[in-house]
């Protein structure tokens, strides 16, 4: 069994790969502010939308909440040394606004700042980059009560949470990325209510997806006109392929509709300054518009430093509805799932490497000029500890060897991908699917909070450094 799940990491087709990576590619760990830090109530910070949602009953599947998580807030010190230990060069965390600007707008909470403050002077120490992510989903909730994304205003008390952020930072944090994810934001929070702030309404979703974008422009321009020193900014997204469900026009149809409303949406405003028409009239069959103003895709397009890019999974699409009938009146795409012959992570998400060297070649393709990171990717298994609380994470190992395979293959055809992170540092809080689910490539145990390294931060850190010290090429 578990060579069977070794295999593909110990094969020669794998060390082939990795010898195509350049000896500087970059290597990271990631998490987020709300999914480790705990410490809710500390020295200040103001509540997020996700303290409220996650105290809505039935919200999060086993009733938890990110009160305590992994009380990273109050073992930072000890947590940079475990990232130091996985050799990564690279840390992607974020900020929590709640915990910088209590309110949402006004000045800085000076212990709250203090903290990301020691969190980079750690990193630095340590010979770890410092990777910002400035919006990892915690929205101050006295702005969701004002309105929250959908509210136009939210995007320039956004920019001026960046500006409170940079001041401090700026002069350390060599990448600064705005929003993490602006799709989830807006269509779990704002369409479907499974992530905070729970709200389920078209117009709303699309509005707040403008705002977020908005957000980001104004915050990547005040942020770069004071800058001085050079910085690299940025935005991650989550992508996904979007592939028609058989070969029918409908089917087909409906896979370009779905990437349209996933990718399209907010890769064209950003790097090309227009929303695809396609989109504007599939809002508009719902009375839907993109409230966009004045100069907006002006601001929205300033251009990018690098592009982060989350992959965990692709997606298939039909235009047929339940009963098999092609849609006709109005196009529909609606998601199917995948072949059955895919193997799955246990968050049920389909694997799928081959899906991560298409993406990076069609951004390659269709947004030239973009240098990107993978900024996320990883998978949730059910990693059960021994009495060492040691975890044989063999499908992680192998999960991991197949992305990052395809990732270099993918590099040698052409995509500008420069780094790679992991997702996660640690076993966190899994938003709306509560602690379940492990991502982590160190373990956590819930009750005593230790952190164990699995097989997979072995397995990295040993893979890093066959990369660093450059792999012989095959005679
Ligand atoms: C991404 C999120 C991250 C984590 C992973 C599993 O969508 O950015 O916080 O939840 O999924």
């Amino acid at each position: 069994m578990e060579s069977d799940a070794t295999a593909f990491a110990e094969s020669p087709a794998f060390t082939a790969a990795l010898a195509t990576l350049p000896s500087a590619f970059r290597w990271g760990v990631a998490t987020s502010a709300y999914q480790i830090e705990g410490a809710v109530d500390s020295d200040g910070r103001g509540q997020s939308v996700w303290d409220t949602f996650c105290r809505k009953p039935g919200a999060i599947v086993d009733g938890s909440n990110g009160d305590i998580a992994c009380d990273h807030y109050h073992r930072m010190p000890a947590d940079v040394r475990v990232i130091a230990g996985l050799g990564v060069d690279t840390y992607r965390f974020s900020i929590s606004w709640p915990r910088v600007q209590p309110s949402g707008r006004g000045p800085a909470n000076p212990a709250g700042l203090g903290f990301y403050d020691r969190l980079v002077d750690e990193l630095l120490a340590a010979g770890i980059d410092p990777w910002v992510t400035l919006y990892h989903w915690d929205l101050p909730q006295e702005l969701e009560d004002l309105g929250g994304w959908p509210a136009r205003d939210t995007a320039y008390r956004f920019a001026d949470f960046a500006m409170l952020v940079f001041d401090r930072l700026g002069d350390r944090a060599p990448t600064v990325t705005t929003l993490n994810e602006p799709w989830v934001v807006a269509r779990l929070g704002y369409r479907e209510g499974r992530h905070a702030p729970g709200r389920k309404d078209l117009q709303d979703s699309i509005s707040a997806g403008h705002h977020l974008l908005l957000g980001h422009g104004l915050a990547v321009r005040a942020m770069r006109s004071v800058a001085r020193r050079p910085v690299d900014f940025g935005v991650t997204l989550n992508m996904s392929t979007s592939t028609p469900a058989s070969a029918a026009e409908v089917d087909q149809v409906a896979a370009r509709l779905a990437d349209g409303m996933g990718l399209r949406i907010y890769m064209d405003p950003l790097h090309h300054g227009s929303y695809p028409q396609d989109v504007i009239d599939l809002l508009a069959l719902d009375g839907v518009e993109i409230p966009v103003r004045d100069d907006d895709l002006a601001v929205i397009s300033t251009p990018l430093d690098l592009l982060g890019l989350n992959y965990y999974f692709g997606q298939y699409f039909s235009g047929h509805d339940e009963n098999g009938t092609a849609a006709t009146d109005r196009p529909v795409f609606r998601q199917v799932p995948p072949p059955d012959d895919l193997a799955r992570t246990a968050m049920g998400w389909p694997i799928m490497p081959d899906g991560l060297a298409t993406l990076l070649l069609r951004i390659a393709r269709d947004y030239p000029g973009l240098p990107v990171v993978i900024t996320e990717n990883g998978g949730g298994f059910p990693d059960p500890a021994d009495a060492n609380g040691f975890v044989e994470d063999h499908d992680r190992v192998d999960f991991m060897a197949r992305h990052i395979a395809a990732m270099a293959d993918a590099r040698q055809r052409g995509a500008d991908v420069r780094g790679y992170f992991a997702w996660s540092l640690l076993d966190n809080f899994e938003w709306a699917a509560g602690y379940r689910p492990r991502f982590g490539l160190v373990h956590v145990d819930y009750e005593t909070l230790e952190r164990v390294p699995k097989r997979s931060a072995l397995w990295f850190r040993d893979t890093i450094s066959r990369v660093r010290e450059g792999i012989p090429a095959a005679p």
